[in-house]
C-alpha cells in the first residue's frame, strides 16, 4: 500500500484516455504515466534493431534491459525517453501502432513493464492510463475510470491526430488498425483490455475533453461515484 493517490484510466484505442489523463494530471498536480507509450517504446526499439515481433525470446530480453523514462520539457510537454533517446514522436508512427499489440501480448514483457509502472506509482500521486491499470497494475487505485467511444468517433480522432503529424493515412486504414488492435488487446490471455469491476464507465462519444475531465474531477473531488 502507498500513501500516494492513484487514478487509473483504461479503455480501447482512441477513447480519449491520454488527452483526458494529461489534463487531469495538470489540474490535480499529479504525475501522468502513459503506459501505452512504454509498450510503444519497446516496440519501436525492437523494430529499429531489426528484432521481429515474433521473436518472443529477444523481446522478453529487450523488455528486461530497456530503460524507459518520462521527462517534462521546457514547454511542459512530456517526453518519452528510451535508453537515452527521445522517442516521443517516433513511437506514434503507424508501423509502431501496427506491431505494438503483438509485443504487448507477451506475458513476460508485460511483467517487466508492470514492475516499472508500479515503481512509478510508489513515490508519486499518479494518473496512469492503459488497458490493465485498474485490473492488474494498480488494483487498489483510489479511482478507476474506463473510457469508451464508438468506433467511428475513435477512428476520426486518431485520423486527426495522424493528419496533424503529417502521416498519410485514410479513415479506413485507421478503422482497420483500431479494430485489429482492440481485438488483440481484448482477446489476449494475459491482462486483457476490460473494465475493473469497480471502474466507472464513461462513454466519451458525444463529449469533448473538457467535459470528460470535469466529469472525472467531480467524481474525484466528491470522493466517489
Ligand atoms: O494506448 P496506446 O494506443 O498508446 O497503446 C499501445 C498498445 O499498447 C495498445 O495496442 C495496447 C498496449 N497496451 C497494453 O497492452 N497495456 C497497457 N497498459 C497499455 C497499452
Amino acid at each position: 500500500m502507498t500513501n500516494f493517490k492513484q487514478i487509473a484510466i483504461d479503455g480501447p484505442a482512441g477513447a480519449g484516455k491520454s488527452s483526458v489523463a494529461k489534463k487531469l494530471a495538470e489540474k490535480l498536480k499529479y504525475i501522468y504515466v502513459d503506459t501505452g507509450a512504454m509498450y510503444r517504446a519497446l516496440t519501436y526499439k525492437a523494430l529499429k534493431k531489426g528484432v521481429s515481433v515474433t521473436d518472443t525470446k529477444k523481446l522478453i530480453e529487450l523488455a528486461k534491459t530497456t530503460l524507459i523514462d518520462f521527462q517534462i520539457d521546457d514547454s511542459n510537454v512530456q517526453r518519452v525517453i528510451c535508453d537515452g533517446e527521445d522517442v516521443t514522436e517516433a513511437i506514434r508512427r503507424p508501423e509502431v501502432s501496427d506491431a505494438v499489440s503483438v509485443v504487448a501480448a507477451i506475458p513476460e514483457v508485460r511483467e517487466s513493464l508492470v514492475i516499472k509502472q508500479r515503481a512509478l506509482a510508489k513515490s508519486n500521486n499518479i494518473i496512469m492510463d492503459g488497458r490493465d491499470i485498474g485490473t492488474i497494475v494498480l488494483p487498489d487505485a483510489n479511482f478507476k475510470f474506463f473510457l469508451i467511444a464508438s468506433l467511428e468517433e475513435r477512428a476520426k480522432r486518431r485520423l486527426e491526430e495522424f493528419k496533424s503529424k503529417g502521416y498519410k493515412v485514410t479513415l479506413k486504414g485507421v478503422i482497420d488498425d483500431i479494430t485489429k488492435r482492440d481485438k488483440l488487446d481484448s482477446e489476449r490471455e494475459t491482462s486483457p483490455l476490460r473494465p475493473a469491476e469497480d471502474a466507472l464507465i464513461i462513454d466519451t462519444s458525444d463529449l469533448n475533453i473538457t467535459q470528460v475531465v470535469n466529469h472525472i474531477l467531480n467524481v474525484v473531488n466528491n470522493g466517489g461515484s
